[in-house]
């Protein structure tokens, strides 16, 4: 029992370095937000992951038109929030990138064969790699203070 507990104090002592290690390491650029931006980019963030789900949903079910006007409307177009004025120039090029593949997909959608045959799925996939690659790209380059 104590050797337990002495393991898991081990354990939370390393845990916490880390994390203490990792704030200070932190390679991404900090954008200083005005608060009520920054809440409402988090929020408006927060719908780019249920927008993806909602996109990887429709391709799995075969409904692949409707994914690429879903990919369209909430991800391809910005959505007038006002947020981009607030950004260095290098997060706003990543923002427009993210756009383009989330155009780049619903163009894809668009010219698959319904029901995509091997080839099609594998642009379909593809494309929403081009997505989800803009996703991370940009987490791993920026966070908010
Ligand atoms: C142009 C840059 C950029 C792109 C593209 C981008 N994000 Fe983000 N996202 C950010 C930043 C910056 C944060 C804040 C991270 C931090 O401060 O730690 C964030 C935070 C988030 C959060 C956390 C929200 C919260 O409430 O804390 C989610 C979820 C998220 N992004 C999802 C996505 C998804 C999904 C995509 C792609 C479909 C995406 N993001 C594309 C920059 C981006």
């Amino acid at each position: 029992m104590r050797g337990k507990v002495l393991g898991l104090l081990a354990a939370l002592t390393i845990a916490a370095s880390a994390t203490a290690a990792a704030a200070s390491d932190d390679p991404r650029i900090a954008i200083d937000l005005p608060p009520d931006v920054r809440e409402t980019f988090l929020e408006h963030m927060r719908t780019h992951m249920t927008s993806l789900d909602e996109v990887l949903q429709l391709v799995g079910a075969g409904r692949v038109r409707e994914a690429g006007t879903l990919a369209r409307k909430e991800m391809a177009i910005g959505q007038g929030l006002g947020i981009g004025r607030h950004m260095p120039p290098e997060f706003r090029e990543m923002g427009f990138a993210f756009h383009r593949a989330a155009d780049d997909f619903a163009r894809v959608t668009a010219t698959v064969a319904d029901p995509p045959d091997a080839a099609g799925w594998k642009a379909l996939v593809a494309g929403l790699a081009g997505i989800t690659t803009q996703c991370a790209g940009c987490h791993g380059a920026f966070r908010v203070k």
